[in-house]
Order: C-alpha cells, then sequence, then structure tokens
C-alpha cells in the first residue's frame, strides 16, 4: 500500500462491518480501529458511575475523568482500557448494549470519540467502522464502503453467532430489537447512520464473509495500489 490510506466502512448492526474490517485489516497490513468500542467504553464508565443511565445525565460535564486508551495487536484485535481498568470484555456485556443509545446521543460524547479516533488514526494507515465514520469523522477518506444486508439476513446471523456460543436466541425477538437500533442509529441528530454519498454500497445478504472481504480487499487495492506493508502492535494514546 503506497503512503497513509484511511478506510471508513459503516453500516447497520450485523451488516459485517467488525468482522470483515478486522480480517481486510490483517490482510492488507492496516491497523483495524472499531469505533463501536469506543462509544462501548464511555458507556462502561458511566455506568459504573450511575448504575442505568437516561437521557437526563449530564455526559459531557463527565468527560474529563474519562482516560480511554487502546492497543492494537497484530491479530487484529486490540484491547481497551479506561482508567486503568482493561475492560475489553466487559463492554460486549449486554447491560452496555441497553444503555449504549443515550450516551452516543450526547455530542459531547461523540465529539470526544471523535477527536480520540482521529488522534489514533493520524499516524498509521486505518480501517474503521461504526455508524459516521464516511460522513462525520473522516469525511475525506480514501475509500468508503457501506456494508448493508436485509433485516432478516442479519438477524440469522446473530442467531448463528450466537448458536455456536451455545445460546438459543428467539428469531422474532432478534429481528425487533434490529429494527428498534436501525431506527436509534438513523434517528440521532449528530452523527446517524447514513449512507455517504460517495460510499461504495455493497449488499451482503447473499455473500458469505469471505466473499465480502474478497470484494473489500479488491476495492481498496484498486483504488490505492499494491504492495501491502506490514503493520505492526501499536498504542492509541
Ligand atoms: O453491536 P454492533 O457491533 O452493531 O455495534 P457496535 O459497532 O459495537 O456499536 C455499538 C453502538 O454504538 C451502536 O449501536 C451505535 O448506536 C453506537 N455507535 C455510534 O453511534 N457511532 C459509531 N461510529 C459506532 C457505534
Ligand atoms: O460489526 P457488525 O455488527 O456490522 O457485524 P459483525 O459482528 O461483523 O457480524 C455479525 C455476524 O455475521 C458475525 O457472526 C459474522 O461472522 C457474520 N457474517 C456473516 O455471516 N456473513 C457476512 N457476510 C458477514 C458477517
Amino acid at each position: 500500500m503506497k503512503g497513509r490510506i484511511v478506510v471508513a466502512v459503516d453500516g447497520p448492526a450485523g451488516s459485517g462491518k467488525s468482522s470483515v474490517s478486522r480480517e481486510v485489516a490483517l490482510k492488507l497490513g492496516l491497523t483495524y480501529i472499531d469505533s463501536g468500542a469506543l462509544y462501548r467504553a464511555v458507556t462502561w464508565f458511566y455506568l459504573e458511575r450511575h448504575g442505568p443511565l437516561d437521557a437526563a445525565i449530564d455526559f459531557g460535564s463527565e468527560l474529563g475523568a474519562i482516560a480511554l486508551t487502546q492497543d492494537f495487536l497484530s491479530d487484529g484485535t486490540s484491547i481497551t482500557v479506561v482508567n486503568g481498568t482493561d475492560v475489553s470484555a466487559s463492554i460486549r456485556d449486554e447491560a452496555i448494549t441497553r444503555n449504549i443509545g443515550v450516551v452516543s446521543d450526547a455530542v459531547p460524547v461523540r465529539n470526544f470519540v471523535n477527536s480520540l479516533l482521529r488522534r489514533w488514526a493520524s499516524s498509521r494507515s486505518i480501517i474503521m467502522d461504526g455508524r459516521d465514520i464516511g460522513t462525520v469523522v473522516f469525511p475525506d477518506a480514501d475509500v468508503k464502503i457501506y456494508l448493508d444486508a436485509s433485516v432478516e439476513v442479519r438477524a440469522l446471523r446473530r442467531i448463528k453467532e450466537y448458536g455456536e456460543m451455545g445460546k438459543t436466541l428467539d428469531e422474532n425477538e432478534v429481528k425487533n430489537l434490529i429494527i428498534q437500533r436501525d431506527t436509534q442509529d438513523r434517528s440521532r441528530p449528530f452523527g446517524r447512520l447514513v449512507r455517504a454519498e460517495d460510499a461504495i454500497y455493497m449488499d451482503t445478504s447473499e455473500m458469505t464473509r469471505d466473499e465480502v472481504i474478497g470484494e473489500m480487499c479488491r476495492i481498496i487495492l484498486d483504488r490505492r495500489g499494491a504492495d501491502p506493508s506490514p503493520r505492526q502492535d501499536q498504542s492509541g494514546s
């Protein structure tokens, strides 16, 4: 890959953003940055302080108390640390998902997360996934990809994912939760999920993960030319 490159991947929950972006990063020597993990980490901080969250909390006034860092490992994963605590596992808890909406709607929180994301991306070639990466965080990204899939397919993917961990989920319940999250992600006033005009749209409903990974690598290499350089473990702090 010639020079520094920024790849922005957006799309709704379950469209495959994190799993395929991580693999594309490994194949092309990019650093994968998961913006959702930052919103999850900030939510973890407020839950520890306040218990269940609501929109009446003044999230902006407490942001100064959050020291948030990520270590990017060579296997494509990362370790997220809040004020000295490794929260990488706890940010995946159901309680985080239930409370994250009011936190990621708060404009001061979005500004806080966006400035960290931009700082971490400033010195390396990256692929970053989220909802507003190609529109707000990196409107000048070299490559923008919008991943999509039908609600039905996204629900089945989640059910399969949990099934592999030994958990059985009700299809209708999963579908309704996805619809609810889509509505929340698409209707927030700032940083909402919207397809950037210059993003390449991929409907992955009929595509396997490997097909999506292959197509994304092809798009990125087409744009920037070959010769991927190896990525090294790096810290975002
Ligand atoms: O569960 P999933 O992988 O779909 O979500 P995530 O990427 O971990 O993000 C968790 C939540 O953070 C999402 O439901 C979004 O509402 C929010 N988010 C956001 O508002 N903006 C981003 N750039 C990334 C995530
Ligand atoms: O990050 P996001 O919420 O967009 O989705 P993900 O967590 O990467 O993917 C959700 C599930 O769908 C994972 O279990 C992926 O392995 C699976 N997946 C799939 O079956 N086919 C694809 N084309 C992409 C993802």
